[in-house]
């Protein structure tokens, strides 16, 4: 048997509706360059880093910085993953928002006090962010806790034990060509997109 080194890559997931699907809440133009432009370049990213991987592993890299390369390697592969979650929570304007349904309402219902006390706290938590980021609900398989979380820039690793249920992209590429400066419009718009089915169906897999 011969030892091989090489990694599998990764492929850009199809966006699961037009480019102008989610208007008038997220222009077409910036669903255009976030998918097209940064999703695709965090994808080329890390199937780059795991080429450097595969150059280093077989002495072929000349001269390489370790953390430098997990670094980037990190960065690509969160921007990818967490991107391909934040595409299907969204559904097409007039199909998505309201209130989520399913074990993710029972779940919202009795440790959040409600939907209007939890919308409020994850707003809270959107709003308050500092600088380039995320905020993510996830499911702590061990606690059975339904969980706030923050991410800074690309860096949470997605450890199978606290599956992201739900995510908001912070970046200023996500709002700031219709949006400029203000964040807090964009966000208050992207609850009119949340796809609770999806995201009731990502909860649902680990109950
Ligand atoms: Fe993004």
């Amino acid at each position: 048997m011969t030892s091989e080194v090489s990694f599998k890559k990764y492929e850009l997931p199809p966006l699961p509706y037009k480019v102008d699907a989610l208007e008038p809440y997220i222009s077409s133009g910036i669903i255009d360059v976030h998918y097209n432009g940064h999703h695709k370049g965090y994808v080329n990213g890390a199937n780059t880093t795991m080429d450097k991987l595969e150059k280093i592993l077989k002495g072929e890299a000349a001269g390489y910085d370790m953390q430098g390369v997990l670094k980037n390697l990190t960065f690509n592969t969160n921007g990818h993953k967490l991107h391909s979650i934040y595409w299907y929570n969204m559904a097409p304007a007039g199909k998505g928002g309201g209130k989520p349904g399913g074990k993710l309402a029972d779940l919202i219902n009795s440790q959040y006090g409600g939907f209007d006390k939890f919308k409020v706290i994850f707003t809270e938590a959107q709003k308050s962010l500092p600088g380039t980021g995320w905020t993510a609900l996830y499911y702590d398989t061990e606690s059975k806790n339904l969980m706030l979380m923050t991410i800074e820039n690309h860096f949470n690793n997605h450890f199978a034990e606290l599956p992201i249920v739900l995510i908001v992209d912070e970046f200023e590429h996500a709002y700031y060509l219709q949006y400029k400066n203000n964040r807090n419009a964009y966000l208050d718009a992207w609850w009119n997109l949340v796809n609770w089915d999806d995201a009731d169906k990502r909860l649902s897999k680990y109950l």
